[in-house]
Parts: C-alpha cells; sequence; structure tokens
C-alpha cells in the first residue's frame, strides 16, 4: 500500500482512540479537562501516534493496544507543548494555529490541562485490554521515555543553555532527551504491543533516536526558515530565547546535510536487520527531511 494512504489510515485509528480517550478520561465538566482537549485535539502531525501503529503492525502485533498506546503517548506529547510553550519555558503564544494554552485558558488552567494528560496517559495504558505483561512494557516504555531519563530532562538542559553556548556534543545530548526519548517511548510502546525481542527492540532503539534526532535538526531549521502559517508555531523562537541550535553550529545547509547523513545510516540499519518489512519506517524517516510543517 502507498505511503500516504498508509499515513493517512493510520491517522484515522489514532484519531478515533483519541475521541474515546477525551470521552473516558477528560470530561466535560471540567475547565481544566476542556483546555486539555482544545490542545489535544487541535491538529498536530501525530507522528509518534503513527510510529506506534507503524512498528506493531511491522512485528504483527495486537493493533488494539496498540491505538490505546498510540492515544497515550499523543496525550503525553501535548502536555509536553503545552507546558513548553509557557512563559516560564518558551513563552510561545501560538501552537498548532491556534492561541497556546495558557493564551486561551490562562497560565494556571494551561499547567493543570498539562498536568492532567500526562497522568491520565498512563491511566489509558493501565485500562488497555491487553496482558499485564504488554501493558507494563509500554507503561515502562512510555516513563522511561519521558521523565527523568527523557524528555523531561532534555527540557531541564534545554532551558540550562540557553544562557550558555552548547557545543555539538551537549546538543546532541539535549535533543537527544528532550525530543529523541519520546519517540524512542512511541516506538517500544508499538513493539511492546507485538511482544519484540530484545534484539529487535534494540535495533528499534537505534531507528528511533536516529530520527529523533533528526527531527529535531529540522525542527530547528524550521524554526529559522519556516512561516508561521506552515509551522502553525512562531518562528524565531530559538534564538528569541538564545538557544544555540544545529542552525547556530553549522547554519541552515550544513544542519540538513547531517541530519540527511543521519538518516542514511539510520535507514541503513533498520534495513539490515528488519529487510522489507520496514518500507513504511524507512519512508516516515525520508519525509522528516522534507516536511515543511
Ligand atoms: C514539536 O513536535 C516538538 C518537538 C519535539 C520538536 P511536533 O512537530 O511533532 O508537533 P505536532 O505534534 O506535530 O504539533
Ligand atoms: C520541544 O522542543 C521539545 C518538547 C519536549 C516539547 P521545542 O521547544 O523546539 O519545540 P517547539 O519548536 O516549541 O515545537
Ligand atoms: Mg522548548
Ligand atoms: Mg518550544
Ligand atoms: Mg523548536
Amino acid at each position: 500500500m502507498d505511503y500516504e494512504k498508509r499515513y493517512q489510515e493510520y491517522l484515522t485509528r489514532v484519531n478515533h482512540a483519541l475521541d474515546a480517550a477525551c470521552k473516558e478520561y477528560l470530561p466535560e465538566e471540567s475547565e481544566v479537562c476542556r483546555a486539555a482537549r482544545y490542545s489535544l485535539m487541535g491538529g498536530g502531525k501525530r507522528i509518534r501516534a503513527v510510529l506506534v501503529l507503524a512498528v506493531c503492525d511491522m512485528l504483527d502485533g495486537c493493533a488494539e493496544a496498540a491505538e490505546q498506546f498510540a492515544a497515550s503517548v499523543e496525550m503525553l506529547h501535548c502536555y509536553s507543548l503545552i507546558h513548553d510553550d509557557l512563559p516560564c519555558m518558551d513563552n510561545d503564544d501560538l501552537r498548532r494555529g491556534k492561541p497556546s494554552c495558557h493564551k486561551a485558558f490562562g497560565e494556571s488552567t494551561a499547567m493543570l490541562a498539562g498536568d492532567v494528560l500526562l497522568t491520565e496517559a498512563f491511566n489509558a495504558i493501565a485500562h488497555t485490554k491487553a496482558s499485564p505483561e504488554i501493558c507494563v512494557r509500554a507503561a515502562r516504555a512510555l516513563g522511561m521515555g519521558a521523565g527523568s531519563h527523557g524528555m523531561v530532562y532534555g527540557q531541564e538542559l534545554d532551558l540550562k543553555y540557553e544562557a550558555l553556548a552548547a557545543t555539538e556534543e551537549q546538543l546532541r545530548l539535549i535533543h537527544r532527551h528532550k525530543t529523541g526519548a519520546l519517540i524512542n517511548a512511541a516506538v517500544q510502546m508499538g513493539a511492546a504491543a507485538a511482544q519484540a525481542t530484545e534484539q529487535q527492540c534494540r535495533e528499534l532503539e537505534a531507528y528511533a533516536y536516529g530520527i529523533g534526532l533528526v527531527f529535531q535538526i529540522v525542527d530547528d531549521v524550521l524554526d529559522v526558515v519556516g512561516t508561521q502559517e506552515q509551522l502553525g508555531k512562531p518562528i524565531g523562537s530559538d534564538s528569541e530565547n538564545g538557544k544555540t541550535t544545529f542552525v547556530t553550529l553549522f547554519g541552515t545547509d550544513g544542519a540538513m546535510e547531517l541530519a540527511k547523513k543521519i538518516n542514511d545510516e539510520t535507514c541503513a540499519t533498520l534495513r539490515e536487520e528488519f529487510g522489507d518489512r520496514c518500507a513504511f519506517l524507512e519512508t516516515l524517516a525520508k519525509q522528516l527531511l522534507v516536511r515543511s510543517h
């Protein structure tokens, strides 16, 4: 099946799972939950969710469990974006083409909307109709990717280095945590739904961190060369906040060349392990280089 069609099919399944999660975990009567829904259902590429479904598919896993995990990782990702936009962090007023959560609902409600999405993401995993072993594997993957060993630590480093000039090595460490770790969580949750072997998980981890780095390098480039209309978020945010990015270090062309090199290596390694079965994941990686939003 062609890539675009399959991506659309995955999106349909993810949006269905997210609708169900909203009904179950974000009741309308709560203002905080309305704010969470506003941010969660207002667009987004859903790349992490698609990764959960695609990895599970590649390994012939349980589609129903993967759909629930896909919704969970998007809830968690959305919480990270709401908090990332707060005045005390990146101070960005626009997200997914709409006022950021704190602009629409106020800071305290936005903070709690992030909190509820984080909490209910794990609740949703615990309620997944799958074996306890699969659910625990998924929860562990999300916890490792999101917390002190993953995204939160990356955000800590990202803020710490605002005032300092980061080296390439330090920047790779920041990107690996703030972006790569949650992408790896998504991939490992797909693997959990398919009860993948340790060897498969290791190969998939290399893929996830490879595309995670590429994804954040391209995000840094788009912050300079993109438009607000395309991205649905403000441009120039990084330089305004004094962040070192791959563009600061290598310029836009140099950063894109590096992203392409990392991507080629990542795809070659994936193909060695999975052969033709990895075609969708390979195309997804290549698409990250040409994305405009
Ligand atoms: C933005 O993530 C935050 C980064 C880690 C760069 P996405 O670019 O995946 O955002 P959405 O979900 O599509 O809005
Ligand atoms: C965000 O990185 C990483 C997160 C954990 C949310 P950015 O701060 O570069 O993401 P954008 O550009 O605001 O989407
Ligand atoms: Mg940030
Ligand atoms: Mg930001
Ligand atoms: Mg950015």
